[in-house]
C-alpha cells in the first residue's frame, strides 16, 4: 500500500510550468492524505485565476500513476495564495502584495478600461483587489463603476483620521473624482497632485489586498514619479493601441520603467482596439487602428503581449453605463479581458519568483 510520502516523493517530480521547479519544492502541495487506494492533496497555486490548473492536475495525476500505482483514486482540492515580493519592513500598503501600474504612451488608449476590467475579473477569481485612479487630471473610475457623486468615509482610528475606499463589485476603489464636484476643472500644481496621490496611500484603510492596481495618467509626468518614490511598485502593464503614434509614445513610457533608477518590470504590453467586429459579423475582422503593432512592438522589446482587446461597442457601453464588460459572462469581449487577467495574474507570479523586490525610487533633486 502506498503511504505519503510516496506520493509527496512522486509529486516532486512534477514542476510548476512556469516557476520551473517541483510542486513539493515550491511548498504548494498540503493536507496529503493515504487511505487504501484513495489519495488526496490540496495544491495551492501562486493565483486563483491560474491559467495552468488543468495541466498542473493532470500532470499530477499521471505522475503519481506511473510512479506509485495506476489503481489510485486522487482527489485534488486547489486553492491559492497570491504571492508577494515586497519585503517584510515596508511601512506604506504592508498589507498589499503586489503593487501594479497600468501605464501608457498616449491618452485615450483605454488604460482605464483595462485597468478597471482588470480589477474586476482578478476579483472575479476570488482575489482581493484595489483600484486608485492616480489620473488626477481625468479622473474615469467613477463613470466606469457606477460611483458617481459618492464620497468615501473617513474614519478615527488611534487618533488619526484614514479614508475607506469605496467598494464596488468587490473591488475597493478610491479617485479623486470622489473627493471634488465632476463639473469643476481640476487646476492643482504638482506638490497639490502628489500630496493627494500620497494620501491615497498612507491615509487610506486598503486592509489585505493581493493586488492594487493604479490607473495611471497617459505619458511620463509628476504622478509617475510620486508613485515610484512613494511605494515599491512591483510591476507595471503598458497599454497601447497598435497604431503608430501610440507605439512611438509606449516606448517612452517603457523606458522610463527601464531606466536603471526606477527598475520596475515590465510585465508586458496590452493592444488595446486590436480590430473592430461587428456584432452582426462576428468572423470578420477590421484593423481599424493597424495591425499586429502591439505584437511587433513586444517581439522587439522583448516582453510578453499580455492580450489583444478588440473594439466592441459593448465594451465603451460599459464603460459609460457603470457595468464593466468583464461582468458579462461569455461574451467575446469578456474572454478578451479574462485572457488578458490570467496572463497577467501569471506574470506577476512568474515576476515574483524570479525577481527581486523592486526598492523605492530615490531620486535627488
Ligand atoms: N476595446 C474597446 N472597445 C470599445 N471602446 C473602448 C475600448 N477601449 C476603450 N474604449 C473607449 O475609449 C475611450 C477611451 O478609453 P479610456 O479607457 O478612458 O482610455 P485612457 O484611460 O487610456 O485615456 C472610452 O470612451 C472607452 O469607453
Ligand atoms: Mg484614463
Amino acid at each position: 500500500m502506498p503511504n505519503q510520502s510516496d506520493i509527496l516523493n512522486a509529486l516532486s517530480y512534477v514542476d510548476d510550468p512556469d516557476l520551473k521547479q517541483d510542486l513539493v519544492s515550491l511548498n504548494m502541495i498540503k493536507d496529503v492524505k493515504v487511505e487504501g487506494n484513495n489519495v488526496s492533496f490540496t495544491i495551492e497555486l501562486t493565483t486563483p485565476a491560474c491559467p495552468l490548473k488543468g495541466k498542473i492536475e493532470s500532470d499530477c495525476i499521471n505522475t503519481i500513476h506511473n510512479m506509485v500505482s495506476p489503481d489510485l483514486q486522487i482527489d485534488i482540492t486547489f486553492t491559492a495564495s497570491v504571492t508577494s515580493a515586497r519585503q517584510q519592513n515596508e511601512s506604506v500598503l504592508k498589507d498589499v502584495k503586489n503593487i501594479i501600474a497600468i501605464a501608457s504612451g498616449k491618452g485615450g488608449v483605454g488604460k482605464s478600461t483595462v485597468a478597471v476590467n482588470l480589477a474586476l475579473g482578478l476579483a472575479k477569481t476570488g482575489a482581493k483587489v484595489g483600484l486608485i485612479d492616480a489620473d488626477i487630471y481625468g479622473p474615469s473610475i467613477p463613470t466606469m463603476l457606477g460611483l458617481q457623486g459618492e464620497r468615501p468615509k473617513v474614519v478615527e482610528i488611534d487618533g488619526q483620521h484614514r479614508m475607506q475606499p469605496l467598494e464596488k463589485y468587490g473591488v475597493k476603489c478610491l479617485s479623486i473624482g470622489f473627493l471634488v464636484d465632476e463639473t469643476q476643472a481640476i487646476v492643482w500644481r504638482g506638490p497639490m497632485v502628489s500630496s493627494a496621490l500620497k494620501q491615497f496611500v498612507t491615509d487610506t484603510e486598503w486592509g489585505e489586498l493581493d493586488y492594487l492596481l493604479f490607473d495611471l495618467p497617459p505619458g511620463t509626468g509628476d504622478i509617475h514619479l510620486t508613485l515610484v518614490q512613494t511605494m515599491p511598485v512591483t510591476a507595471a502593464v503598458v497599454v497601447t493601441t497598435p497604431q503608430e503614434v501610440a507605439l512611438a509614445d509606449v516606448k517612452k513610457a517603457v523606458s522610463m520603467f527601464k531606466m536603471p533608477n526606477i527598475n520596475i518590470p515590465v510585465l508586458g504590453i496590452v493592444e488595446n482596439m486590436a480590430w473592430f467586429t461587428p456584432a452582426e459579423l462576428p468572423d470578420n475582422k477590421y484593423y481599424i487602428f493597424g495591425k499586429g503593432g502591439g505584437e511587433a512592438f513586444a517581439k522587439e522589446y522583448d516582453i510578453p503581449l499580455l492580450g489583444q482587446i478588440p473594439i466592441v461597442q459593448s465594451i465603451r457601453e460599459g464603460g459609460d453605463t457603470g457595468r464593466p464588460a468583464i461582468l458579462e459572462e461569455n461574451t467575446p469581449s469578456s474572454a478578451a479581458f479574462e485572457q488578458l487577467l490570467q496572463l497577467v495574474a501569471r506574470h506577476i507570479a512568474i515576476r515574483n519568483a524570479q525577481i527581486e523586490p523592486t526598492k523605492k525610487v530615490d531620486i535627488k533633486s
